[in-house]
Order: C-alpha cells, then sequence, then structure tokens
C-alpha cells in the first residue's frame, strides 16, 4: 500500500495554471449573467458592479461567462493548463472551430447540425416553466435510436419531474458529495479513496467540483423541472460509452426542441452511493446509473462559439509514406 508522501503528486498536484478571464468595463452593463453562469463561482462584483474574478477561485476555461454575457465584455487572458506534475497531460492551445469548406475547398456555412454542435453550451440556469411531456418523449426516443456495440442497447431510463422528489434527490446527493469532500481533503481519509476510486477523480477540476458542490456554491440538478437517468446493465459491454453515446443523442434532441441541457455526473453517479434512491429510482441489482441530466428553458441566452483544445491529429493519407 502507497504511503501518502507517494501519492502526494496525484492527491495534491502542482503545477497548475488556472483559467483567466477579463471583463471590458465600458462595455459592461453590470447585468450580472456571467456571474451567474459560472459553474465554479470564480466571479464576484467589484465596488463598481463590475464583475472581478475572486481573490481565490478555479477557472477551468468553460467561457460560459463569456456566452453569456449580451454585450461581449467577456475575454480570455489565460487558457486553464496543468505544465507540470500528475495530471500535467500535455495541454494544447485552444482555437475557435476551423472554417467549414465544400468537398472542393470552398468556404460555406455549416450545417443546421453543425452549427448545433459548436454552438451548444452547458445550461445551468433554467425557467421553472415544466417541460412538456411530449418533448421529453422526443427526447428519451433520440436515446433509444442511439447507436450500441451488437445492438445490445444497453439502457434504460428514468424521468423525474416531481419537484418534491427533485429536492430530495438533490439534498441527499449533496450530502454525498460533502462528505467525498471532506475525505478528500484529509491527507489520512482520502487514503481510504484512492483504491476505490479512479485516479481522474483527484483532478484537480473535479475535485473543484466536489469542493463547490459540498459548499453549496454549485447545484446537483441545477432546480431544473427534468432530470433523466441513464443507467446501463453490469453485464453488458463499454456502459460509460454507451450511456454517453445515447446522451448525446438526447442532449442534441433537446436544444433542437429549444430546451436546455446540462449533464451531470455529480447527480447520477452519486445517486449510486444511495442504494435505496438508486432502486427507487428504478435501477436495481445489476443495473448501474452511468449519468443523468438535467433540462428544461434556459432562463437566458446560454449558447455559442468557444475555442478548445487544438490537439494535433495524426493522419495517414494515400500516396504518402508514413503520418
Ligand atoms: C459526462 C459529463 C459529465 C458532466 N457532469 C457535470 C456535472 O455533474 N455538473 C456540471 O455542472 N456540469 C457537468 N458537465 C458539463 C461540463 O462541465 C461541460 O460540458 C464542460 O465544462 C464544457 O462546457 P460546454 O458543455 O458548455 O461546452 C458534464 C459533462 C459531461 C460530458
Ligand atoms: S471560463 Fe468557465 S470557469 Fe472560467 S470564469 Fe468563465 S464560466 Fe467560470
Ligand atoms: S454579462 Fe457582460 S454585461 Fe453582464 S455583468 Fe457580465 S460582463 Fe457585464
Amino acid at each position: 500500500m502507497p504511503t501518502f508522501e507517494e501519492l502526494k503528486p496525484m492527491l495534491r498536484p502542482d503545477g497548475i495554471h488556472n483559467g483567466v478571464m477579463t471583463v471590458d468595463k465600458d462595455k459592461c452593463t453590470s447585468c450580472g449573467l456571467c456571474v451567474q453562469n459560472c459553474p465554479f463561482r470564480c466571479w464576484e462584483m467589484d465596488v463598481n458592479n463590475h464583475p472581478k474574478l475572486k481573490d481565490e477561485y478555479l477557472c477551468f476555461s468553460c467561457y460560459n461567462c463569456m456566452i453569456a454575457c449580451p454585450v461581449k465584455a467577456v475575454s480570455i487572458v489565460q487558457n486553464f493548463q496543468v505544465k507540470e506534475g500528475f495530471f500535467d497531460t500535455d495541454f494544447p492551445e485552444v482555437k475557435m472551430p476551423l472554417e467549414p469548406k465544400d468537398a472542393e475547398g470552398n468556404s460555406v456555412q455549416w450545417t443546421e447540425t453543425e452549427r448545433l454542435i459548436m454552438e451548444r453550451r452547458t445550461v445551468r440556469n433554467f425557467k421553472k416553466d415544466p417541460v412538456p411531456e411530449s418533448f421529453l418523449s422526443r427526447v428519451l426516443e433520440a436515446g433509444r435510436f442511439a447507436p450500441s456495440g451488437g445492438n445490445h442497447q444497453p439502457w434504460k431510463f428514468t424521468v423525474v419531474t416531481d419537484p418534491g422528489f427533485i429536492s430530495q434527490l438533490e439534498e441527499a446527493v449533496q450530502s454525498v458529495w460533502a462528505g467525498t469532500y471532506g475525505a478528500c481533503t484529509n491527507d489520512e481519509v482520502v487514503m481510504n479513496l484512492v483504491n476505490v476510486l479512479p485516479t481522474g477523480v483527484f483532478d484537480p477540476r473535479v475535485q473543484y467540483g466536489i469542493r463547490c458542490i459540498a459548499k453549496k456554491e454549485l447545484s446537483v440538478y441545477f432546480s431544473a423541472p427534468a432530470i433523466v437517468f441513464i443507467g446501463c446493465n453490469d453485464k453488458m459491454t463499454n456502459p460509460e460509452m454507451h450511456a454517453g453515446i445515447c446522451g448525446q443523442n438526447m442532449n442534441l434532441a433537446a436544444i433542437s426542441l429549444g430546451l436546455g441541457f446540462v449533464w451531470n455526473n455529480f447527480g447520477g453517479v452519486g445517486v449510486n452511493q444511495i442504494p435505496e434512491l438508486k432502486a427507487k429510482l428504478g435501477f436495481g441489482d445489476s443495473w448501474t446509473v452511468q449519468t443523468s441530466f438535467c433540462l428544461g428553458y434556459p432562463k437566458f441566452k446560454q449558447k455559442g462559439l468557444v475555442p478548445r483544445h487544438f490537439r494535433p491529429v495524426t493522419w495517414f493519407r494515400p500516396g504518402i509514406d508514413g503520418a
């Protein structure tokens, strides 16, 4: 069994370069939407009612603050990177989407589907209005018709639209993560988690997410009017991949219906820690909740183009010896 000192590079990683954003105060109208749209609550208002980054924060460069700003006052100074240590996974620069070209190499417009994919952003702020059941049904159908290995279709869905039950779920799953946060921050207790959790859980971005949920700065289910849980049968292959493909079908279908969508693994995975709740949701023995997502009408604009990692692609073309 390794010691804490040996595992310290993973459990208390260094080399982290925080994301840095800035606000053009001449353009800013102090509407506060960037502050509301930041999942990790990185911003606060300064004495002049303009957003400024808090003294202590973790920005993982999602750019959701930027796309919420109606006057384009938010811009990027520095992208989140880990440049040394355990979680240095070779962070590339970020770039906006490349210009679309037709088969002859001429500039063209994106197709409707491409635009939907590019402008899709996570929605974490919802109106209270319920999602019509006909729309929920169309979203579920998009999942049911997803591809799967061997056509296994290993998934099962549970929909929760009862506000009372959603509040119970929020409270119960928030407690799970509050407990996990306590364990993760204690040098001795965290050792109990090392053998049961995958390495990625100790990534600083995941750890900060757990912290935000524990401190109730990040909601588990975002007071959304509808939650969908995706579970897969344990006897079938690649459950995470299947839930992901199935869920992304539902994500795109939801946006096409004018709905907002947030994946919430914290909500999905957290439920597995509470067996009674997992069973109540319809995932008994042999079933594991792989993820969940929330749906609702967006409270304000939460979509738009952002840059993303531009990692070199290895490409073998005809007539060229090698990559
Ligand atoms: C599998 C998966 C799980 C996620 N879980 C959560 C979650 O629990 N809570 C949350 O606020 N966002 C969650 N997200 C949303 C990501 O934070 C988001 O997709 C990422 O920051 C990129 O931002 P974008 O979706 O706006 O492009 C999850 C996304 C994926 C794909
Ligand atoms: S880029 Fe994302 S994490 Fe960073 S401040 Fe903006 S909303 Fe918050
Ligand atoms: S969203 Fe834009 S206008 Fe509104 S407070 Fe933020 S920077 Fe200012």
